[in-house]
Order: structure tokens, then sequence, then C-alpha cells
């Protein structure tokens, strides 16, 4: 018999990835989105679009993080055997902005689900699997390097204490009420879905319309936060694999690499054919071109040595900022047999490639 599967967060980067897994695992799977007065679902309309090979197992539901009620409803119906709880408002320079929303939808968020499957019928509570996406946001201001599951959480932001909340109510309800409840500690995951605020997307994005001039300069704060990037695909992967796992866990998800903020520009700049050198100190730093490459990327550019191509700007920056995130996935790679297959140079790659197809047709559709 099909499994079924139930996710929050399907609209989203990971969420689009784990739901094709597991339509090729054949689940059924249905997902949870927002309404919304503008289409929010263009991650997984391509799934609708192979309908006979997986449109048929795909069922999309309206509800919300915020409605218990929608959570409960959609519990009962769906009767899923695994429940993967992506949904967020998971960008963490907004959660200073907006504290309140963010505690309810990424903390509350995940009891109110917790409590959904807890509530329900009592063979559903002993039968569902639940994972919450747990974040390397937790350990913050880092208390050891590399970071492990018995690392202290030291959050700084609104959305990393959120997300504390959520990972402690993931724990209790399995200690409470012997369900199977399992955190995966993600650290910072990309890909060419990603978000494009979030960092890597919108260098990746900028560098390639900047190649085609259709824009001038890449605005960015602080350059040198270090992050352990992986593929949001390696990474849906471990979440499967973390709900088939026997005895419910927590486990640390990552690359074991960190790299700065500045070193994935010059990356996604040099798969462009352009060397850049950075010049000026603090909110004066800028980044020029050094060089141009030669590359088999043929963008109209315009481009010449001394150009300045990147700018610091105050708004990017975070009242408290998460300087420097390593995990250490050890415990994955021997439990989970999980290990990450894409490096940061491919994922720069992968990225790039995508963004520059994006920006050329951009550009041809402006000079037709
Ligand atoms: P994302 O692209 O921002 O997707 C977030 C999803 O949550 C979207 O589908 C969004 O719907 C949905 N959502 C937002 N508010 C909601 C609400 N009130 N009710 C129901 N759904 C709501 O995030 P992601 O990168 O895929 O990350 C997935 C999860 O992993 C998040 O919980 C994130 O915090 C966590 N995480 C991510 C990373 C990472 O590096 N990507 C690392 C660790 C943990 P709309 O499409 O309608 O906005
Ligand atoms: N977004 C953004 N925009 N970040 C910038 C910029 C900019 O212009 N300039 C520098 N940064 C720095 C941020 O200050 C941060 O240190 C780093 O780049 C990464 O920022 P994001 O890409 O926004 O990701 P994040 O690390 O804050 O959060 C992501 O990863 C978490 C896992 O550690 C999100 O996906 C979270 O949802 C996730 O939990």
């Amino acid at each position: 018999m099909k499994k079924t599967a139930l996710i929050t967060g399907i609209t989203g980067q990971d969420g689009s990835f784990l739901a094709e897994l597991l339509l090729d695992k054949d689940y059924q799977v249905h997902g949870i989105i927002r309404r919304s007065s503008s289409f929010n679902t263009g991650r997984i309309d391509h799934i609708y679009h192979d309908i006979h090979a997986k449109g048929e197992s795909l069922f999309l539901h309206y509800g919300d993080l915020s409605d218990s009620s929608s959570l409960r409803n959609l519990i009962m119906r769906t009767k899923p055997d695994e429940v993967y709880n992506l949904g967020a408002q998971s960008h963490v320079k907004v959660s200073f902005e907006q504290p309140e929303y963010t505690a309810d939808i990424s903390g509350l968020g995940t009891l109110r689900i917790l409590d959904a499957i807890r509530d329900g019928q009592e063979d559903l509570s002993k039968k569902i699997r639940f994972y919450q996406a747990s974040s390397s946001e937790m350990f913050g201001k880092v208390q050891e390097v590399p970071q492990t599951e018995k690392t202290p959480f030291y959050p700084r932001s609104p959305y990393g204490c959120a997300k504390v909340y959520g990972f402690w109510q993931t724990i209790n309800y399995r200690e409470a009420y012997d369900m199977h409840c399992s955190n995966g500690i993600l650290f910072n995951h990309e890909s060419e879905r990603r978000g494009e605020t979030f960092v890597t997307r919108k260098i990746t994005r900028a560098a390639t319309r900047i190649m085609f001039g259709l824009q001038e300069k890449l605005f960015l704060g602080n350059l040198d936060a270090k992050r352990d990037w992986g593929y949001a695909l390696d990474y849906v992967k471990a979440m499967w694999l973390i709900l088939q796992q026997e005895q419910p866990d927590d486990y640390v998800i990552a690359t074991n690499e960190t790299h700065s903020v500045r070193s994935f520009v010059a990356l996604v700049f040099k798969h462009l054919g352009i060397e850049i050198v950075w010049q000026g100190v603090g909110m004066d730093e800028m980044g020029l071109v050094k060089s141009i490459l030669k590359t088999n990327k043929n963008a109209p550019h315009s481009l010449k040595t001394g150009d300045c191509i990147i700018s610091i700007d105050e708004r990017y920056f975070r009242p408290s900022e998460v300087e420097t995130l390593l995990g250490d996935p050890k415990k994955a790679k021997e439990q989970l047999g999980w290990k990450p297959e894409i490096s940061i140079d491919k994922l720069a790659e992968i990225m790039t490639d995508h963004d520059y197809e994006l920006a050329e047709n951009e550009h041809r559709l402006k000079n037709k």
C-alpha cells in the first residue's frame, strides 16, 4: 500500500524537492498551501504538468500554521504515515522586523501541528512519524566548533529563538506521549529554487544580471559571515532517512566545510569569467573587476577592469549576527548512511548556470 505524507511548506524550496522525492518513492503526498492573492505554487507547478506520472498522487489543501483547526482537520482527513513540518517564516533578517509573527509561525506553529497529531485518534499519534525542520541558527553564537547534536544552543535572532522552541517541543512530545518525533538540525542549504533574498541566490541572480547589463551593482551586508552551505536536494534525502529510522532521534545535517559570503561571491563571478579584487574597509569596502577571464559564457557585458560591481549597504546587516557556522554530520553518516554529494563549487555552478539562463531570457525579452 502507498505511504501517505503531509508536508507543511510544500511551496518552499525544501518542500518542493521533498514532494518530488516522495512522489518518486511512490508516496501519496498532501501539501498545505497558504491562500495568497498571487500564485505561490511556482516551485511545484511542474509536478502537475507531469500529471500522469505524479500529479494524481499530489493533493494540495489550504491551511496555515497559525490555524490549529485547519491543521487538525488535515491530519484527520489525510491520516498520514509521515508529517514533515517545513513551513516557517524562514528569513532571519525579517524575523527582527516581525518577531511576534515569526514566533507564532515558526515556533508555536510546530506546537500546533504536534498537538493536532497527539489530539487526533489514538492510533494516529502512534502511527505518524513527525519531522521538524530545526536549524543551525539555533547554535547562533556558537559554543563549540564544529557544532554537533550535543552543542548547547545560543540563538541570535527571533527566528533562532522560535526554532529552539520548536526543537524542544518536538522532543517533549516524543518523551511525554511516546510519539515518533525527530529533529533534523539542518545547516544552510541552497539551490536554484532558493528564495531570492537569501544571500547565495541574491548573489547568483545579481551576478548573472550584471553580466547581461540588467543591473549595475550587487549590494550586500556582512561579507565575512561564514556558513556551512550544502545543496537542498541532498538535505531533503536526509529528512526522509530520519523518518525511516525505527527510533526517533535528532541529527545534524551539514557538509563540515565553512565558507564566507565574500568567497561565495568570488566563486560565482569566477564561474562567469570575472575575477574580483576587494578594496577599502567596513562600509566603504567594494568589489572591483580585477580581470576578465575566458569562459564558455558569452553574455554581452561591457565590464572592464576597475569597475565597481559590489558595494556594502547597511540595510543588510542584522542587529545581532551569527558569524560562523560549521556542522559535524558524523552521527548522520554513521546512523543514516547520509553524506552530502554536492560540493560548494558545484553548488555555485548549478545556481549560477540556472540564473544565467534566466538573465539571458530577460535580456532577450528586453531587446526584442
Ligand atoms: P522557504 O523556501 O522560505 O519555505 C517556507 C515555506 O513555509 C513556504 O512554503 C511558505 O509558504 C511556508 N509558510 C510560511 N508561512 C506559513 C504559514 N503561516 N503557514 C503555513 N506555511 C507557511 O524555506 P526553506 O528554505 O524551504 O526551508 C524549509 C524549512 O527548513 C523552514 O522551516 C526553514 O526554517 C527550515 N530550515 C531551512 C534551512 C535552509 O538553509 N534552507 C536550514 C535549516 C532549517 P509560501 O510559499 O506561501 O510563502
Ligand atoms: N540575506 C542576506 N542578504 N544575507 C546577507 C547579505 C544580504 O544582502 N549580505 C550578507 N549576508 C549574510 C547574513 O548576514 C548571514 O550572515 C549570511 O549572509 C547568510 O544569510 P542568509 O542567506 O539570509 O541565511 P541565514 O544563514 O541567515 O539563514 C538561512 O539559514 C538558516 C540555517 O542556518 C535560512 O534559510 C534559515 O531559514 C535557516 O534556518
